[in-house]
């Protein structure tokens, strides 16, 4: 069921209810009943989050179902192009609505971990022991609806230690391949090009790939590309889901030209995300709290606009991986 068809199930739902516009709107945060009645309409492209308030006013829980697990990395080589917040975020929103969510901190760095809360870990909660000695990886933690195997700065070892292992390179691949219960894992890969961000990047069956718009992020790309090619001896089905357009400023010309460069010249490779606008405040917030952003205070109307794009982008992510959705409406 795509979007379109899930919008004509609520107003079923709605009229089997006897709710009128004007309750649907109040119940669901719309600003007014206008919104709900466009919503209904069958030449709107509703959007999820706008569907998931329409679904809460009626009582009623979003689903979706990806029909395999989907393991995603988030790669650039590049060093601050939002890699962790990207798999953190996207990794509550999903979770949020209705995913089962499981996150892999692997980089020694251990930002994702920090930016979930996570400060004391050991080695063995970590990607450590299935990289070393091909055990299964460990039961994760649970952080914030979600699952988490978190980082520890030991982990650097690994640089060290993989290319002593025969095919070392893949036993993060096989050892996440024989997880079960998941809909998503998102693995946060370090910002290099060296044994543990190869790793991460050929467990994946796609990855995601952050631009930020500024030329940074966009000389990145080629070598992306290259590693991209490269990675596919060992994975030679692996693809890019999606690029996601972060730290975007519009006041900055050379972003705009560069989020028109990007959307010029990426949809023939994978399609390109509606951009994370650049908000500093909202994001060290959520970094320095170790709290994600989609759960900090939608009262603060910056968080709540990076709320409502995150989810745009968890979305346009969802509709790539070709999810279905559905209701737990009785018919
Ligand atoms: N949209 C945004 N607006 C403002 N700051 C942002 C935004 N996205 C990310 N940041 C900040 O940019 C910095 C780098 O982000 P992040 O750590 O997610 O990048 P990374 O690619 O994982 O970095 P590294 O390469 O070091 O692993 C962080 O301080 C983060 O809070
Ligand atoms: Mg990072």
């Amino acid at each position: 069921m795509n979007l379109q068809d899930l919008s004509g199930l609520l107003r079923l739902e709605r009229e089997k209810q006897g709710l009128s516009f004007i309750t649907v709107a109040e119940r669901g945060g719309f600003s007014n009943e206008s919104a709900v009645r466009r919503l209904e309409r069958e030449d709107t492209n509703p959007t999820l989050r706008s569907l998931q308030r329409y679904a809460n006013a009626l009582g009623v829980k979003l689903s979706f179902n990806l029909e395999r697990m989907t393991i995603l990395t988030a790669f650039n080589h590049a060093g601050g192009v939002a890699k962790t917040s990207t798999v953190r975020d996207l990794g509550v929103t999903l979770a949020q609505l209705g995913a089962k969510v499981l996150l892999i901190d692997a980089d020694p760095q251990g930002n994702l971990s920090f930016g979930l809360g996570v400060r004391e870990t050991t080695l063995d909660q970590t990607i450590y022991p299935a990289i070393i000695d091909e055990l299964p990886l460990p039961k994760p933690l649970e952080v914030h609806g979600l699952h988490l195997i978190p980082s520890h700065l030991d982990l650097m070892q690994l640089e060290i230690k993989i290319p002593s292992i025969i095919m070392g390179i893949t036993n993060l691949r096989n050892a996440v391949r024989k997880l079960e219960g998941y809909d998503i894992v998102l693995i946060d890969a370090p910002p290099s090009l060296a044994p543990i961000a190869t790793s991460a990047a050929i467990a994946a069956d796609q990855l995601l790939v952050p631009i930020p718009t500024k030329s940074k992020g966009l000389e990145s790309l080629s070598t992306v590309m290259n590693m991209v090619t490269s990675f596919r001896r060992a994975a030679p089905t692996l693809g890019i889901a999606l690029f996601v357009v972060t730290q975007f400023d519009s006041r900055i010309g050379h972003h705009k030209m560069a989020l028109e460069s990007i959307r010029a010249s990426l949809p023939r490779i994978a399609p390109v995300s509606s951009p994370l606008i650049y908000r500093p405040s909202v994001y060290d917030r959520a970094q320095l709290e170790g709290v994600p952003v989609p759960l900090l205070d939608p009262r603060d109307e910056a968080v709540k606009r990076s709320i409502e794009e995150i989810m745009i982008v968890a979305t346009e992510l969802l509709e790539r991986l070709g999810v279905n959705y559905g209701t737990n409406a009785p018919d």
